[in-house]
């Protein structure tokens, strides 16, 4: 995801400063931008020329430290609340007092977030969607604090990227994930009670509803460990059994099958 919103920011013409735990992940973010493009250049869409400037407007940076002068920061770490928490709280205090903080989240309270950074009105959810050079939406979520300024100056940012930001209010897993994420969590449910093969609750619901992949060729890509992580957020977040995991994805989770990631999920790759 991270490489994916940096490439659409670059690509609007902003400088882009990458950052991650190890330099090989940037490394391994900035070749995925550079096929991701090259896609656009094969079909002639994009010249080599604009390619070559959009990836030189990325640059690794080797620390956060190297974060000081931007003037906006979106955090794309693993769904998990204390990782996200102690970067959060760690580029608070490395950037300008004015510098917004977003958060890419795909379920984790932006209320909770915002009260790791100090500066609750100045952090926003900005909630992108896999692949982000593809997918139109972003999900821009309001925390409990978040100022009107903060939330005009994250939808401008989605728009000049040529996305369509909407807007929506902190609750788990905001909209999108509160609504796809039981619809997976069901499917799995009817795999693991043999209702279907995996291929055929896929095709009922490729052919059927028309979504482009089916739900758990959906869960392939997105990552069984985050939609596990998600169903957890929803089920501690509400309360409500209805949102109870499925037995069958977190022992996929345990196996270390988390989808295209690893070559093994639902399918094989
Ligand atoms: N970078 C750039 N372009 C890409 C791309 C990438 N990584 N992946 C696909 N594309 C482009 C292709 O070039 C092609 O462009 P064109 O039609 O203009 O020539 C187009 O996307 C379609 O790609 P393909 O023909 O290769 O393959 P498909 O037609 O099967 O589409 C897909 C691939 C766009 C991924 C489609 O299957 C799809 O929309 N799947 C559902 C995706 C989805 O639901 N995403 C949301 C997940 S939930 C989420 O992200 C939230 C999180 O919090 C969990």
């Amino acid at each position: 995801m991270g490489s994916g919103i940096a490439q659409v920011a670059a690509r609007s013409g902003l400088m882009v400063a990458l950052t991650d735990i190890k330099e090989e992940f940037v490394e391994r973010g900035l070749s995925q931008v550079s096929s991701s493009l090259q896609r656009d250049v094969d079909k002639g869409r994009l010249t080599a020329e604009a390619k070559r400037e959009i990836l030189a407007r990325i640059k690794p940076a080797a620390s956060l430290d190297s974060l000081a002068d931007v003037d906006f920061v979106v955090e794309a770490v693993t769904e998990d609340l204390k990782a996200k928490s102690d970067l959060l709280k760690a580029v608070a205090r490395i950037v300008r007092p004015n510098t917004i903080l977003a958060s890419n989240t795909s379920s984790i309270s932006i209320t909770t977030l915002a009260s790791a950074t100090g500066r609750p009105d100045r952090f926003i959810g900005m909630h992108f969607m896999n692949p982000v050079p593809v997918m139109k939406l972003v999900e821009i979520i309001r925390g409990a604090a978040t100022s009107d300024q903060t939330y005009e100056t994250t939808r401008a940012l989605a728009e000049s990227f040529g996305k369509t930001a909407v807007e929506v209010n902190d609750a788990p897993g905001f909209v999108s994930n509160r609504v796809l994420m039981p619809m997976i969590n069901e499917a799995i449910f009817a795999v693991y009670e043999g209702v279907a093969s995996v291929k055929a609750i896929d095709e009922i619901m490729k052919l059927g509803m028309n979504h482009p992949m089916g739900p758990l060729q959906l869960a392939d890509f997105i990552g069984l460990d985050v939609c596990l992580a998600i169903m957890n957020v929803l089920h501690d977040g509400f309360n409500d059994s209805k949102y109870r995991p499925c037995p069958l994805l977190k022992k996929y989770v345990s196996a270390g099958w988390l989808g295209r990631k690893t070559g093994k999920g639902f399918y094989e790759y």
